[in-house]
């Protein structure tokens, strides 16, 4: 500006401190080339409070996305396998990333894009053929596929021939045979039926469940775009695209005997859902192991001249452990996510039993604290921080945890319960404005909600929404107990409102994470 008005900044400031004229704004005051800004506390807490009161869970949305869809690849298991702690990291930062971006105006499209196809299935089905049981996988599906395909494993070494065979039947598989697809689609129908199982506790539905298989018909379409811009390069008699110019290895797109690969579906998938969805950006929540395969994927996009390749953004995420253990179903090590649900919801039940043993709904609300930390805790950090976790730390009602939340927003909501007002709306009188520090913190925080939303889309960090949960629990914990809010005073009812908008606004970010929030616990 000194430059353009040529002025000194001192003389700048001066100015713009006589015109800067607002009703949010006491008074500027310029300082040197500065300006101090003094908010009008009063103004700005009546109208934000009477904002969330009338907007309440509207609030903070925005146009900005303009219906606009954005494609969210998340959770993706493989069937006939048991879910990982990996998937549970990706489908809960999935949905919270689709309520993020629903908020701003954009249409989130949640597609499971199931491990469902590939030469495991190979595999797998001569493992059933050979060894399997009918009642046991009807009884038990999760578990006897994933041992039978374990024990393959092992037979393989003695039994080289074994691999032959299970090429064979993934053969027969993509061509369709009858018998190879029957069995296909059964080990499919039971892995999903023990998936909905997690899916139905966490309380998330999908859009689209098209998994690898669906592009098993919209491969060729992909090898002869690929063939027609000459991309496509024999390798040790195997068709890949090189890479060299990326510095990256060239991706492998179809084996000597034909068969395809998981790259490949991935073309099929995107070019898919391009063409499908028309996106803006596109989304992978896919843990940070995959960095290799998703370069592959945008540098081979890139190489067909699809500019659009730059839309894709690959959302990874860090490992997690439980007291230490990696959770790998390779390594044998096995740590079921039903088992990790299990146990927090027990210990939310001892809690429950400690604190209000009198509750009427006990199971309902240690079932949704006892889930909810878990999600919480999963969501509350860096998505790409590496982490360790261990229960007993993280179903406590206090600390920095996801039922510490929850409890903010019960202990909000008694309060609001216990002031004998005639209407059960909790206006703010304009006419007293919250003085105390305690209240003008809450007051920031619901505040910069708008832009915690926005950084959270722009970062694709859930965690910035937790956070701000965090906060406003704090905040109003220490308001809470410095502040008599039921007492006889001029400035009564404004406080009221203040607690009524901070239960709406914990609830509106629990709403987000994907967690949920009993009145009562
Ligand atoms: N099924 C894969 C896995 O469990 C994840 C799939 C991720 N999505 C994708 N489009 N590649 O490792």
């Amino acid at each position: 500006m000194a430059k353009a008005f040529r002025k000194a900044p001192q003389a700048i400031a001066a100015d713009l401190a006589e015109k800067i004229e607002n009703s949010y704004i006491d008074k500027v005051e310029p300082v040197g080339p500065y300006l101090n800004i003094f908010l009008n506390k009063k103004a700005v807490s009546r109208d934000i409070l009477r904002e969330i009161s009338s907007e309440k869970d509207t609030f903070g949305e925005s146009k900005i996305g303009n219906g606009q869809n954005i494609p969210i690849d998340m959770s993706s298991p493989n069937i006939a396998k048991p879910m990982s702690m990996g998937h549970l990291r990706s489908t809960v930062i999935g949905n919270s990333l689709a309520n993020i971006i629903k908020k701003r105006g954009y249409q989130p499209v949640k597609i499971n894009h199931l491990g469902d196809w590939g030469t495991q299935f190979g595999r797998l089905i001569t493992a059933y053929k050979l060894w399997g049981d009918e009642d046991k996988v009807r009884a038990n599906p999760i578990k006897e596929l994933n041992e039978l395909y374990i024990y393959f494993h092992e037979k393989i070494e003695e039994n080289p021939e074994l691999e032959e065979e299970g090429r064979e039947w993934f053969r027969k598989l993509e061509a369709g045979d009858e018998e190879a697809l029957e069995l296909w689609h059964w080990f499919r129908e039971e892995s999903l039926k023990e998936f909905n199982l997690v899916y139905d506790r966490l309380g998330i539905t999908f859009d689209s469940l098209n998994g690898e298989a669906f592009y098993n018909d919209k491969m060729d379409e992909v090898v002869d775009l690929l063939k027609e811009k000459d991309l496509l390069v024999e390798d040790q008699s195997a068709q890949v695209v090189r890479l060299d110019e990326y510095n990256l290895q060239p991706a492998l797109i179809m084996k000597q005997d034909g068969a395809t690969l998981y790259i490949t579906r991935d073309l099929a998938a995107a070019l898919y859902r391009k063409k499908e969805y028309d996106f803006e950006e596109s989304l992978y929540v896919v843990g940070q192991d995959q960095i290799y395969h998703f370069n592959q994927l945008k540098a081979v996009l890139r190489e067909m001249g699809y500019e659009w390749e730059e839309d894709i953004h690959h959302i990874i995420f860090g490992l997690i452990s439980i007291d230490g253990a990696k959770m790998s179903t390779r390594r044998g090590k096995v740590v079921l996510l039903e088992d990790v649900l299990n146990q927090a919801v027990k210990r939310a039940l001892v809690q429950i039993n400690e604190k209000n043993p009198e509750l009427a709904n006990k199971e309902e609300v240690a079932e949704q604290v006892g889930v909810g930390a878990v999600v919480f805790h999963d969501l509350q950090h860096d998505r790409r921080n590496d982490f360790n976790f261990n229960l007993d730390e993280i179903v406590q009602f206090e600390g920095e945890t996801g039922p510490y939340v929850q409890y903010t927003r019960a202990r909000a909501l008694s309060i609001l319960n216990r002031a004998e007002t005639e209407s059960d709306t909790f206006e703010t009188d304009g006419r007293y404005s919250l003085s105390d520090e305690y209240s003008w913190e809450i007051i920031k925080l619901l505040q910069s909600f708008d832009d915690a939303l926005k950084r959270a889309h722009r970062e694709y960090e859930p965690s910035i929404i937790a956070k701000h949960a965090l906060s406003l629990s704090q905040a109003f914990n220490r308001f809470y107990s410095n502040v008599r809010v039921l007492d006889e005073s001029p400035e009564k009812q404004s406080r009221l409102a203040l607690v009524y908008a901070v239960a709406l606004m914990l609830e509106e970010d629990l709403r987000i994470l994907g967690v949920e929030a009993p009145d009562e616990m």
